[in-house]
């Protein structure tokens, strides 16, 4: 089942040098209780999509969808205040440089307790006919930093941010991330510029929370390799546009799309003999900017297989559940 279904998502954002289209009618589905990778270089729309699934958008942005359902609910027909309410239950974010998302002026102790959920009077009576009292906020706190692998909590919650190094820090966002029980975790870049230890410790920490408490984790990245083996399911963007999007095994065996098959050349494979100074693989060129985008297929201009017709947009093709947007994908794999 899914819990996230997005159909046709366009963003058009009004700049100076007009309208620009920085996504173009992108689907995402996203399976309940599942890891789902959403991968593209650097400036391919990763953060805009997460802040449309929020609402999170201004007045210059013109946000469509043919379809936008989280679980049962349609997002598209909600007012902007039920929506935030739903999203701020529904859903958390962890964010890149987790340190500029803390208060620098305030400890922990009393940035994790603003964000614990209340407890209803309700279920306080409740609890007092059973006679089983509900736990103080400072254990409910000390319980939350324990599941993210935060054993010396007394020293964490006396700090402030700047105390405390970057991979400290995104537990504790993980740890708030998780005080209110999101049905989907997104997670942008939540490794960006931490050592490869540190890295290797929060990918940990995402997966545990998957498999215990079957948290659904939009995970986004820029980097193929470091999160390819954690997805269940992969989408891959460029340009704002979907290329390729199936589960871990058709992305990984199977791939179809040049772009998908161009990353995953890019993923060193250590297994494999690389001679001393030898050139690794990339695709040619840049990514073009926003007010630069190539008309049809976006890749055109970077694509080893491009033909002319590809100033048309291809239309994308279902192959049980395989989804591949291109007019020349490879078929000597499937
Ligand atoms: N507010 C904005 N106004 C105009 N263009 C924008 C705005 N925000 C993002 N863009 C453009 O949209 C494109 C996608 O940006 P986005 O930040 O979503 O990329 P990303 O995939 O998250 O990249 P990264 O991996 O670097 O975080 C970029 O070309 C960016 O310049
Ligand atoms: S549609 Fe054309 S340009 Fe786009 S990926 Fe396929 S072959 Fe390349
Ligand atoms: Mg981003």
């Amino acid at each position: 089942m899914s819990l996230l279904d997005i159909r046709n998502l366009s963003i058009d954002i009004a700049t100076a040098q007009g309208k620009v289209r920085v996504i173009d009618k992108v689907s995402l589905t996203i399976v309940d209780g599942s890891i789902h990778g959403l991968v593209g270089e650097s400036g391919s729309g990763k953060s805009l999509i997460a802040k449309a699934i929020l609402g999170l958008h201004n007045a210059s942005w013109t946000v469509t969808a043919d379809r936008m359902f989280l679980g049962t609910t349609d997002l598209t027909k909600l007012s902007s205040k039920n929506r935030r309410r739903i999203m701020r239950k529904e859903i958390a974010m962890i964010f890149q440089h987790p340190r500029s998302y803390l208060d620098p002026s305030k400890k922990i102790l009393p940035q994790i307790r603003e964000v614990l959920p209340t407890i209803s009077i309700k279920r306080r009576l409740l609890n007092i006919i059973k006679r089983s009292p509900e736990p103080s906020p400072r254990l409910r706190i000390k319980e939350l930093l324990h599941k993210v692998g935060i054993q010396n909590d007394r020293i964490v919650l006396a700090s402030y941010p700047y105390e405390l190094s970057e991979g400290i820090c995104q537990k504790v966002m993980i740890a708030m991330a998780i005080a209110n029980n999101p049905s989907l975790i997104i997670a942008d870049e939540p490794t960006t510029a931490m050592e490869p230890v540190t890295q290797e410790q929060i990918f940990r920490l995402l997966y545990k929370l998957n498999q215990l408490n079957n948290t659904t984790i939009l995970l986004l990245s820029n980097n193929f390799g470091s999160i390819r083996d954690l997805s269940d399911y992969i989408t891959l963007i460029y340009c704002g546009q979907t290329v390729e999007s199936g589960s871990y095994k058709q992305i990984i065996n199977s791939p179809m799309h040049p772009y998908t098959e161009a990353m995953i050349k890019t993923i060193l494979d250590f297994d494999e003999n690389i001679s001393h100074k030898s050139q690794l693989y990339t695709l040619p060129g840049n990514i073009p900017s926003a007010n630069q985008l190539p008309i049809g297929c976006r890749l055109g201009p970077r694509c080893p297989r491009a033909q002319r017709t590809c100033v048309i947009n291809p239309e994308p093709l279902n192959l049980k559940g395989h989804m591949i947007s291109c007019h020349f994908p490879s078929t000597d794999k499937n």
